[in-house]
């Protein structure tokens, strides 16, 4: 067998798992929505004509899309990525088409192949997310996720996250729009996330979901200025799992009847249980999609198979409890 021949086996061998098909044993129920298992993709890390080359995008848990705007929005200028130790520091800037383009092509798209969809909104201020939550409420998402959580936007995002008033304010407004499970994503650049937490479900929040990233930055050493054009970015991958661990063990202490997916850092089906044992009903992978599109569906698979032996933990996850 030549070299390339071996090569071509070698890759229908690695990818083969993600393409077989597979029956789930172990689904979750997520604020009243059932995930064939108990994991999603993470907003901004999954676009479906680039993962759904590699595997069927309906068998995840969910699929959360990148955030949407009431119209499109270019994102912060270049460079908007770095790489540091056990992750990345980005500054993307909540680049999207605009949510007309995300009800004509990406929603119908995911809905059509049968996936279960959590739509993530964005704005850089409350009408903003008025806006993009009207259009939604009587879409064919499952979910949604609202984020005030994004470290990279001068206006919105993580300023209304790390405030209770201004959350409260803006769930008041959003949660009478839509009968669909709202879901708060939350930042880990608080001192107490609890206080946070709280103001989310007292003002309508049906489930939280965190972390989004923490913020950081990389300088070059040859200039002496931030690599980012932004300057400071938002920090993912293994690096935060600690801290969203952390997060949702303490949210989970704080409210023990909320919904709450983990994410931060998952890149195997072991981390994902860690999730689960802190307290969550389900998580999202996200970096690890950057580097390993079928991320996901891998992590999905690996936890399918470890909460075999886990048939307590399993048995709560699949009528909406959680281990703690
Ligand atoms: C390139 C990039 C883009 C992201 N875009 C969004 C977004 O649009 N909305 C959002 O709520 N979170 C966004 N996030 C945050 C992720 O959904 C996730 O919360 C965070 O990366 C932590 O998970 P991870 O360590 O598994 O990557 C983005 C993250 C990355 C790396």
């Amino acid at each position: 067998m030549d070299e390339r021949a071996k090569e071509n086996e070698t890759m229908n061998e690695t990818t083969s798992s993600v393409y077989e098909p597979h029956e789930w044993k172990h689904g979750t129920v997520v604020a009243g929505i059932p995930w064939r298992n108990p994991v999603g993709t993470a907003s901004g890390t999954f676009q479906v004509d680039a993962c759904g080359q590699f595997y069927d995008v309906s068998q995840l848990g969910a699929v959360t899309t990148k955030g949407v705007s009431p119209v499109p929005w270019l994102g912060n200028p270049g460079v908007r990525t770095a790489e540091c130790p056990a992750g990345t520091v980005n500054a993307v800037g909540l680049q999207n088409p605009g949510v007309d383009h995300y009800l004509e092509y990406d929603l119908p798209k995911l809905k059509n192949m049968g996936a279960t969809v959590v739509s993530n909104v964005a704005g850089h201020c409350d009408d903003d997310y008025a806006q993009v939550v009207a259009k939604l409420a009587d879409s064919d998402a499952d979910m949604l996720e609202i984020n005030v959580s994004c470290p990279n936007v001068t206006h919105g995002g993580m300023s209304v996250g790390t405030d209770p008033m201004a959350l409260s304010r803006l769930m008041e407004r959003l949660r009478p729009m839509t009968d669909k499970p709202m879901i708060v994503k939350l930042t880990p650049n608080v001192t107490d996330i609890t206080a946070i937490a709280k103001a989310a479900v007292e003002s309508g929040a049906d489930a939280l979901s965190m972390i989004n990233t923490l913020v950081g930055m990389r300088i070059n050493i040859k200039t002496g200025e931030p690599i980012i054009a932004n300057r400071t970015g938002g920090v993912s991958g293994p690096a935060v799992f600690p801290v969203g661990l952390a997060c949702v063990w303490r949210v989970r202490t704080a409210l023990p009847d909320v919904p709450i997916i983990g994410i931060g850092g998952i890149d195997s089906g072991e981390k994902a249980l860690e999730y689960l044992y802190a307290g969550a009903n389900a998580v999202e992978v996200g970096g690890a999609a950057l580097y390993d599109p079928t991320a996901p569906i891998r992590v999905a698979r690996e936890l399918d198979d470890l909460l075999d032996s886990r048939p307590q933990l399993a048995h709560k996850l699949v009528k909406g409890d959680t281990w703690r």
